[in-house]
């Protein structure tokens, strides 16, 4: 009988320093409805990551929130990124967080190159983070990192799916990032040369179809 496999750890972070984060709460629920075969951790916040500037990169050692980050990424399977948009493209928090991984680290080497990566993004509009979602794949894509392809995830109207006082978003905005995690785990797992993952959605042009 084969070993049973150990979950894939998956690390997550939101392009977003808000406290009430509608992408920051989206992530705090996938990982409570992740699927069995993975274990999300969402990393606090990248408020502790410096402007990124090459003077500061010279000087020894890395800045503690550089290094605090960079080692979450290198010791997970899989990195999940949650994006607002912001004037039609990602944040600069999250393209500057991004700058400091895509660098090489001493010891830790550059730690996004060949590293399965998910984005997936959240609005209030209406376009669902379309336009940032696609300037976050060219930018990831220049540092190496193996962006999944599809599911794509884009999640318009989002303060209509969040209900305060439960502090929940609605079964459809759940179901719908559960199917998103379960083609992830199905990627990733595939790249790392595992079984797939047990999986019923059902993709058409690249997109989640129920
Ligand atoms: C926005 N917002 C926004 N939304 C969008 O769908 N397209 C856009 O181009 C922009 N542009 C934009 C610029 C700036 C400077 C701000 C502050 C906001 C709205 C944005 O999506 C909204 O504030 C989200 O709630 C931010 O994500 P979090 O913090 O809730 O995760």
């Amino acid at each position: 009988m084969s070993e049973p496999q150990a979950p894939l750890r998956i690390l997550a972070f939101a392009g977003s320093l808000r406290r009430n984060s509608h992408n920051g709460r989206l992530l705090d629920t996938a990982a409570q409805i992740a699927p069995p075969g993975m274990v999300l951790t969402v990393h606090d916040t990248i408020a502790d990551v410096p402007l990124f500037d090459e003077d500061v990169e010279a000087s020894t050692p890395s800045p503690d929130g550089v290094t605090r980050l960079r080692i979450a990424v290198a010791a997970a399977d899989g990195v999940l990124i949650a994006t607002p948009e912001y004037n039609q493209s990602l944040p600069g928090v999250l393209k500057n967080t991004l700058d400091w991984l895509s660098r090489d680290d001493a010891e830790l080497g550059e730690v996004l190159s060949g590293k399965p990566v998910a984005i997936f993004g959240a609005t209030p509009g209406k376009w669902g983070t379309r336009l940032a979602q696609s300037q976050l794949r060219h930018a990831l894509a220049a540092m190496g990192a193996l962006t999944m392809p599809a599911p794509q995830l884009y999640m318009a109207e989002i303060a209509s799916s969040y209900d305060a006082a439960s502090d929940t978003f609605d079964a459809a905005t759940r179901k719908r990032l559960l199917a998103f995690l379960e083609g992830f785990e199905a990627w990733v797992g595939k790249r790392l040369g595992r079984a797939r993952a047990p999986c019923s959605l059902r993709l058409v042009s690249g997109e989640i179809q129920y």
